[in-house]
């Protein structure tokens, strides 16, 4: 205990006025514990095939789909921002789908174009890219399937192989972090391997160390055209009821050579990041998912709070919880309300 409470006698208890602390903003200001700041900021960008597009998507407000010739357009809006680092999603064409996601490591797929074209527009921002076949397997689950009835079962080694070659590949285009969020076993593992065989030892690795089977994913499944066609994501995503077996895949993260760390959905699991925050030294992230951002806009909308400070309000949560970085949809307006 730091205090002891037998010391102050109960007459002189409002001796003690903890509201000193925040009569003025400028005083609250002073003693603010946890604030926010355009670095702690990495936006999502989801990149489509074709030529000409900017299309917003529909499940997420103010979010775009865009063809690799326009994303200097947004690219130019996040530089403007301050914010540092980006996160890509890939669409690629239907017709390019297949039962294992052989579309992900093509060494001129969306993504992979999209990496070269950031690069050579603005080789100081951060590239970061999600690492996970969901968007190319036309089941839409993240690796090849042995079985897709009522349980459905991903081939977890083969996945790995492929997860390694779709690493490399974001790699050679000049990623600066992949970011693998199958939840496969070994999967950091298998993916530094693979990227220190092809002397990629830079690159670095921001694992979905703990990422549970959400119903937040909701608008994402829209974004990223990677709703599946059986069963659900339950056998390798993590039940939202345990707060142990997170540790240990975290762990099991560091191990495996993961550079940072991240804890997804966030809300709803800020014990999890602040569990994360007290037991690791690696950077932490936090993804504020699609559904965590659509609900604060959608009561916005119907009047029943202020969304741009709920959203600050939850954003701030990530961080007192423990977060050192958010991956946000409201990264952009929040990055220019701090101006
Ligand atoms: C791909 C992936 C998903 C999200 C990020 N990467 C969907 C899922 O796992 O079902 C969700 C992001 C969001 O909801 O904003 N595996």
């Amino acid at each position: 205990m730091m205090f002891d409470v037998e010391v102050m006698p109960a007459k002189s208890a409002l001796a003690i006025r903890p509201r000193r602390l925040r009569r003025s903003e400028g005083i609250r200001a002073l003693v603010r514990e946890t604030v926010l700041k355009s670095e702690d900021f990495i936006y999502p960008i989801f990149v489509v095939e074709g030529t000409g597009i900017k299309k917003e998507i529909a499940s997420l407000e103010g979010q775009y789909h865009w063809s690799v010739d326009r994303l200097s357009e947004i690219i130019q809006v996040v530089k403007d921002s301050g914010i540092r680092a980006v996160l890509l999603f890939g669409l690629p064409l239907e017709a390019l789908k297949d039962d294992t996601g052989s579309a992900s490591f093509l060494e001129h797929g969306v993504v992979q174009q999209a990496i070269r074209e950031i690069k050579k527009n603005a080789p100081e921002l951060i590239v970061m890219t999600d690492v996970c076949l969901c968007s190319y397997t036309h089941h839409g689950h993240c690796g090849p399937l042995t079985s897709c009835q009522n349980t459905v079962d991903v081939d977890n080694d083969q996945t790995l192989e492929i997860l390694g070659k779709m690493a490399v590949s974001h790699a050679k285009a000049g990623a600066d972090f992949v970011a693998p969020s199958g939840m496969m076993d070994g999967m950091i593992a298998a993916i530094r391997q693979a990227l220190d065989h092809e002397n990629f030892r830079e690159t670095a690795i921001l694992s979905y160390s703990v990422k549970y089977a959400s119903s937040f994913y909701g608008p994402f499944r829209d974004a990223a055209k990677s709703g599946f066609s059986c069963g659900d994501r339950k056998s390798y995503q993590m039940d939202p009821a345990n707060r142990r077996e997170a540790l240990r895949e975290a762990m099991l993260d560091v191990e495996q050579g993961a550079d940072m760390l991240m804890v997804k959905p966030a809300l709803a699991y800020l014990d999890i990041l602040s569990d994360l925050r007290s037991n690791f030294n690696l950077p932490l992230a936090a993804y504020h998912v699609s559904g965590e951002f659509m609900m604060i806009k959608a009561a916005g909308k119907l009047g029943l709070l202020n969304a741009e400070q709920a959203m600050f309000e939850s954003l701030i949560s990530i961080k007192r919880a423990g977060a050192d970085l958010i991956i946000s949809y409201a990264a952009l307006e929040i990055a220019k309300s701090l101006k």
